[in-house]
């Protein structure tokens, strides 16, 4: 196989990436290696600093299983793996702005991320403005000659509008502004940020990389140019994962591929079948040719997973909490990405630019791998509560 996986099929890259099982006497899995200490053979070596692994914190065969398998994915320079999907955000961004940067957001950001730029970076002396994730390459109006980074994620959270990521690329690069992408939602099977010139990759592989809903684990994948600030930055903050969770999102990502296009299919099917229920106003995901970002989404994505949200048809949250609170199967809970169907109230209060116009409360629901006719009558009796309040 090609070093960097070109060339074969995306399930037999999942299947063989990462660790070389002839390093290990031939055992298909990497050992998981629990480490703080590592020995050097004598004092020169020590000074020399040259040896492969030095410390924990900076890298074990069971992290490089991991980063070498992401990076094949992403088509990355380096990846680092860090404790949950909120540290491969805020990791990146301590590492790459100073006091005195201007940080730009897209307005539908996974909230979590909004609050760490609220308040610790800008505590930090960081200038953090939000912008419309329909701004494409208008955004080189709102770049000033202290823009140090450009933050995207798509589909953005909850509502999942479809941002033109190679036309920021451009304008943050001709500005020398670097690109960052949370790409959780599509994971690099259905988008490779790199290949659309983003420099730095992020990843909560606590949801489908994972899928099971028991670890939390991020991964950071740059491009050459970056590697070595990122790895900096991890290696100076010291917050590195533990070889177990690690070892369990390499075990994840084995079988991400089929787990994934169970997802994409359920919940692509769900979401045109709820298209044509009455007390359903619209459905938000992007790859229904309702949805108003459709064309981009096609344009740059070859898959949708499996999150996406509703709109009732009018009432407010008294008619969002009896969905809710008619569900058997979904579990109202956070996160997603695993085997199991969730629901939750979709606030956008904290937005300042992308409110939007709704008809009614929203919804997000993640498809699990349950049957799809079983998941349909459930939602059927949250629609049929909804409607029961008015
Ligand atoms: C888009 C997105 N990014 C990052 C995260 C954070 O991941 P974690 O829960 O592992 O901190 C989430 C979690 O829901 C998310 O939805």
């Amino acid at each position: 196989m090609a070093k960097d996986g070109s060339g074969i099929g995306i399930n037999t890259r999942l299947a063989h990436s990462g660790n070389n099982p002839r390093d290990y006497f031939g055992f298909v899995n990497p050992p998981v290696v629990h480490a703080s200490t590592v020995l050097y053979p004598d004092a020169a070596t020590m000074a020399g600093r040259k040896q492969k692994y030095t410390y924990g914190t900076r890298g074990t065969p069971t992290m490089d299983a991991l980063t070498l398998a992401i990076d094949a994915l992403e088509g990355s320079a380096g990846t680092i793996a860090v404790p949950s999907g909120l540290a491969a955000v805020t990791i990146p961004l301590l590492a790459f702005l100073a006091a005195g940067d201007h940080l730009l957001i897209v307005d539908s950001v996974y909230h979590p991320t909004r609050h760490f730029a609220d308040t610790m970076l800008k505590r930090l002396g960081v200038e953090v403005e939000y912008y419309d994730p329909h701004i494409g390459a208008g955004i080189a109006a709102l770049i000033k000659p202290n823009t140090k980074v450009v933050f995207t994620e798509s589909p953005g959270s909850n509502t999942y509008e479809v941002q033109d990521i190679p036309a920021i690329v451009k304008a943050a690069h001709a500005a020398n502004a670097i690109v960052m992408m949370d790409n959780t939602w599509a994971t690099p099977l259905y988008f490779k940020p790199l290949d659309h010139g983003v420099d730095i990759s992020i990843h909560a592989a606590t949801k489908y990389p994972a899928g099971h809903s028991d670890v939390l684990l991020g991964t950071v994948s740059t491009n050459a140019a970056c590697w070595e600030r990122l790895f900096d930055g991890f290696c100076t903050l010291g917050c590195c994962s533990g070889p177990d969770d690690i070892y369990q999102v390499l075990r994840g990502l084995r079988t991400m591929g089929v787990r994934l296009e169970h997802h994409r299919k359920s919940a692509l099917e769900i979401a045109r079948w709820l298209e044509g229920q009455p007390g359903v106003a619209q459905v938000l995901h992007p790859a229904l040719e309702s949805h108003p970002d459709h064309a981009l989404w096609k344009r740059d994505f070859s898959g949708s997973s499996g999150i996406f949200s509703i709109v009732l048809k009018g009432g407010g949250q008294k008619e969002q909490h009896a969905f809710l609170d008619a569900l058997k199967i979904f579990g109202l809970g956070y996160s997603w990405g695993g085997y199991e169907s969730l629901a939750v109230p979709v606030f956008l209060g904290d937005r300042t630019v992308a409110k939007g116009s709704y008809a009614g409360p929203l919804i997000r629901l993640q498809i699990g791998l349950e049957d799809v006719e079983d998941l349909k009558a459930d939602i059927s009796h949250g629609l049929a509560a909804a409607a029961a309040i008015s």
